[in-house]
């Protein structure tokens, strides 16, 4: 774990740049860490002041006597190398660098922070920012900051790669009536990140959530691994922003197509237990519910309420979503019924109804509480004249303390008579919607975290005997590529990098004539089917490139020149290297497995139903290669697809050969792992058979580089 200790909790902090002037940043840093209670020494650096907010003011950070653990910097960007070069000399172990004109100004700015980089580097100095507006942390207690004012003493840690949305939560946080422990904003990273943060956040044990808002991942990698290891400790939630599709639209394959670096976050998130929130309001949801309320049990929700429209918008939601409304056994539905009045809903919604006042709420929380088939509690209260809001929040945190297992939500409809009632909820550490949907988000946020958990906390699946390969044949095969120029395999070369990774795969022939078409034909056994080979030509039956079901010589003979004609009249200038010859095979289950390989998190491997239809019906699953290793990974990851319904065997078919594709995935992911220079593939179709499978279509991109 990283410890960070001298940036949250320093012994002796120097803040240089300190100014009298209050309107001045450097004047509310000083006046920021004095007013946060800081408790050690804090030394303001000024040439020019003797002394700023009562606190003896030194020339340089040189001149201090003492130890000086963190340094926040406010000078202008020109003079920042020399002051971080002399908190270097000083031995100071961390800088919050404020200052902005960095790489985010491009040009002297990039050529500045790797200066400012390397100085961090060269005394061994940690680096916040810079273009950042500081840090804080409520227990120690320091706010290192110039931001207004310092929040209140919480478990929820907010590290924020944009210092705007740092200080708008700061602000807001005081009317949400929401804690934090943590606030860190990252700038422009050129040192620290928001993985190190991350790390350091889950060692801190006054954080019980971390929540971060990232533009991106500075090392998709490093990130997988370390948020596996934070996810179980505590929960980790992010908003992450530019979910855009671009590099997908610029994609050759269905599989570059349908994946695109938003798909790439989300699958590496989702692989390593990070919860990724929608927008601001889920991520504070989130972080309220987990920094409140225990990890529920299970998903099964019981929902409480005067009000039945609310109730059934809840259960819809509930119903789309992960979670699933309660079954209460036989003894709490008697109970139910023998207390409640006859018109009362007694099944899940426990439907109290309109003129319910507290005793009523009361009873039907405690049957709900005490029922084991229960995992949560959702109590909807809408403000009728009889409502008693305010009795209604006091019991309902009541339970919250009798039963700290459960996990217990409100969601108080409306606004203006329920202020007091939502301030009482609030303070009693019950998260509290306006609107079920909010609530029941998450809710399914906390389940899926605690799914996650269990998961973990499982015996690890052994992992897969690395396969029998040959790359040298693999290498050849790219070389020869390279050589001509081209990044696209030609079918009989991507089918030799199957065969040569143990992946089933119906071999090609390149033939240049008929006569050779006809003649290899004889020797695989007919029937067989006839594909264009040209570098241009992606989607062969796209243009008239494919035939399928040739029996005779006769027939391929008569192919060969159909598929010449037609090609030459759809795509006059592509290259023609001839025409492959594959044997035709039996119907299958068809699927996909395909890579891209996304810029942060590196080859992504997808699985689906496949054939013409991929891209239409986006069936398929979606892991990073590297967590393809053992068995159980690859079993799930088929097990999200329709295509499993299939291969279990539909409407009577046989089952098909499981292993098989297990097989077929695994080595995949090794073939990709092994080769960087592989781009995108796609192997569509793989035909499954009840015993064995074999790849119809492959495609391999290639780089140059
Ligand atoms: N050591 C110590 N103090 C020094 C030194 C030195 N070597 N040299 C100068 N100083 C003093 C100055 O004399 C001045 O003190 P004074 O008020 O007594 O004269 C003080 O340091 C500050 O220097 P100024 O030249 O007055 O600089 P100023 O305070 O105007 O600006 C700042 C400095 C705030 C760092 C500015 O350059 C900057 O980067 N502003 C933008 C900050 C920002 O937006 N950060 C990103 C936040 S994220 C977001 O967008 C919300």
């Amino acid at each position: 774990m990283s410890d960070l200790e001298f940036l949250f909790n320093p012994q002796e902090i120097a803040v240089v740049g300190a100014s009298a002037s209050p309107q001045k940043i450097g004047y509310s840093i000083l006046n920021n860490l004095i007013l946060s209670g800081y408790p050690g020494k804090i030394h303001p650096i000024n040439p020019k002041e003797k002394e700023i907010l009562g606190l003896p003011c030194h020339s340089s950070v040189g001149k201090v006597k003492g130890k000086i653990d963190l340094a926040v910097i406010s000078v202008p960007a020109s003079l920042c190398i020399q002051v971080a070069r002399e908190c270097g000399e000083a031995g100071v172990k961390g800088a919050i660098v404020i200052t902005a004109g960095f790489k985010e100004v491009g040009g002297e700015g990039l050529k500045l922070e790797r200066e400012l980089q390397a100085v961090g580097k060269k005394y061994n100095m940690r680096l916040v920012g810079p273009n950042c507006v500081g840090l804080m942390d409520t227990h120690t207690p320091i706010n290192a900051s110039f931001a207004v004012g310092f929040p209140e003493k919480g478990t929820i840690s907010f590290i924020s790669q944009s210092g705007a949305m740092l200080v708008a939560i700061l602000d807001w946080s005081f009317q949400a009536g929401l804690g934090f422990s943590r606030f860190v904003s990252l700038g422009n990273k050129a040192d620290l990140s928001e993985i190190d943060f991350i790390e350091s956040c889950t060692a801190d044990p006054n954080t019980k959530v971390i929540l971060v808002y990232a533009e991106d991942v500075t090392d998709g990698e490093k990130f997988v691994r370390v948020c596996t290891e934070a996810g179980k400790i505590k929960p980790i939630v992010i908003l992450k922003s530019g979910t855009s599709t671009a590099g997908a639209q610029a994609a050759s394959s269905h599989t570059g197509a349908l994946a695109g670096s938003n798909r790439a976050y989300d699958t590496a998130f989702r692989q390593s237990g990070v919860l990724r929130a929608e927008n601001m309001s889920e991520l504070f949801d989130l972080g309220r519910a987990f920094s409140t309320q225990p990890l529920p049990g299970g998903n099964r929700v019981a929902i409480i309420t005067n009000s039945g429209g609310p109730a059934i918008i809840a259960t819809d939601a509930i119903e789309k979503s992960g979670l699933r409304m309660a079954r209460f056994n036989k003894p709490t539905i008697d109970q139910l019924h023998d207390n409640l009045p006859a018109e009362s809903n007694i099944y899940n919604p426990i439907d109290v109804l309109g003129d319910a006042r507290v005793d009523r709420f009361r009873f039907a929380l405690q049957m709900a509480f005490e029922d084991e088939n229960v995992d949560s509690v959702m109590v909807i209260l809408s403000p009728t004249a009889v409502a008693e809001p305010e009795e209604t929040a006091k019991t309902i945190m009541e339970f919250k303390d009798k039963y700290p297992h459960k996990p217990v939500f409100a969601v108080y409809m409306g606004g203006k008579t329920l202020v007091e009632s939502k301030g009482i909820l609030l303070a009693g550490s019950v998260p509290t919607f306006t609107f079920p949907e909010s609530a029941v988000r998450a809710l399914e946020g906390m389940v899926r975290y605690a799914e996650f958990r269990r998961t973990q906390d499982e015996a690890p699946s052994t992992l897969l005997l690395p396969p029998q390969v040959d790359k040298n044949t693999v290498k050849a095969t790219f070389y020869d590529v390279i050589k001509d120029r081209r990044v696209l395999l030609l079918a009989h070369e991507s089918s030799r990098v199957l065969d040569a990774y143990g992946i089933p795969v119906n071999c090609t022939y390149l033939t240049t004539t008929a006569d050779e078409a006809c003649r290899i034909s004889q020797e695989i056994g007919f029937p067989v089917v006839l594909k264009v080979s040209s570098p241009r030509i992606a989607h062969k039956s796209d243009v008239g490139g494919v035939e399928i079901g040739l029996h005779n010589r006769r027939e391929v003979e008569g192919a060969y020149k159909r598929i010449m004609e037609r090609v030459s009249r759809y795509m006059p200038d592509a290259p023609i290297y001839g025409i492959e010859v594959q044997k035709m095979v039996d119907d299958g289950v068809e699927l996909i497995i395909g890579m891209s390989r996304d810029i942060q998190f590196g080859p992504m491997i997808a699985f689906g139903l496949g054939g013409i239809y991929v891209n239409l019906l986006e069936d398929v699953s979606f892991r990073l290669a590297a967590a393809l290793n053992n068995r159980k990974t690859i079993e799930e990851m088929i097990a999200e697809t329709k295509a499993y319904t299939l291969l279990k065997g539909y409407r009577g078919q046989k089952p098909a050969d499981m292993e098989a594709v297990i097989d077929a995935v695994y080595r995949t992911a090794q073939l990709v792992q092994d080769f960087d220079e592989i781009t995108e593939m796609d192997i569509n179709p793989l035909r499954v058979y009840n015993c064995g499978a074999t790849g119809l279509d492959v495609k391999i991109t290639i780089s140059l580089d």
